[in-house]
């Protein structure tokens, strides 16, 4: 893994901006796998700036989310499909069509996970996945225990994932107890992939990361298994290294 060491969350957001923006104008089509939660956001504002002022365009770019709460509707303002929309899509000029994000609200998930599954592959994979990292390792919403070999499924959310997540909304009841999810396979066969880490809160999971084993109870320690993976990191998040 490649590490990038950034002073803060701004700087973090910029260097992966520039990261996505590299290549984007280094691949005539980008499938680019996208990640929700805070982290991403000011990547995401960077993005829409770049576009603003000319510097990017989306028209090459298919994007694929990692994750979705099971029953939420897209204009739900709590979906990822909405997050997505809010942040970046509504902003740039990616088309429709061409914006994936799995469907929380099908009324055949597993349909919907097998189908999202052929979506992927016959966009050729792929090509740079940006993550984040849960609190306890999960990426996407693969928690403890999932298996390496894993393709988008269906998961019961932790309780402290969804505590976790519980900012987003009024309360805890609120929050979802399901969610579609890329499987580990499935992100560990995008070509790149960039890990985005800011903040003390995270400093405990990235020493983990950074000194544990490769195992199931941490997922994100899989990472270490593949070719080209660089996290760009602030100086909070790396603390406890
Ligand atoms: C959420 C999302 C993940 C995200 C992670 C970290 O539960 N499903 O895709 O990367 O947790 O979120 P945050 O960046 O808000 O810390």
């Amino acid at each position: 893994m490649r590490i990038i060491k950034v002073k803060d969350y701004d700087e973090l957001s910029r260097e992966a901006c520039n990261f996505v923006l590299n290549n984007m104008t280094q691949n005539e089509k980008l499938v680019l796998g996208l990640a929700t939660g805070s982290t991403p956001e000011g990547l995401y504002s960077n993005l829409v700036e770049s576009f603003k002022q000319g510097k990017a365009s989306f028209k090459n770019v298919i994007s694929f989310n990692l994750d979705e709460y099971v029953g939420l509707k897209a204009e739900d303002p709590q979906s990822y499909r909405h997050y997505m929309n809010e942040k970046l899509f509504s902003h740039v000029d990616i088309l429709d069509e061409n914006a994936h994000v799995p469907n929380g609200a099908s009324i055949n998930i597993e349909q919907e996970c097998k189908d999202y599954e052929k979506l992927i592959e016959d966009s050729g994979k792929i090509d740079v996945q940006i993550l984040g990292l849960g609190l306890n390792g999960h990426i996407g919403f693969n928690e403890p225990g999932t298996p390496f070999s894993s393709r988008t499924h269906i998961v019961d959310l932790n309780e402290s994932t969804r505590e976790a997540n519980s900012r987003f909304f009024h309360s805890i009841e609120e929050v979802p107890t399901k969610a579609v999810t890329m499987g580990i396979e499935t992100i560990m066969e995008s070509k790149k992939i960039l890990l985005l880490v800011s903040g003390k809160n995270k400093a405990e999971a990235v020493a983990k990361l950074m000194n544990g084993d490769v195992s199931t109870k941490f997922p994100a320690s899989v990472l270490k298994q593949h070719k080209n993976v660089t996290v760009i990191a602030d100086e909070d998040a790396l603390s406890e290294l």
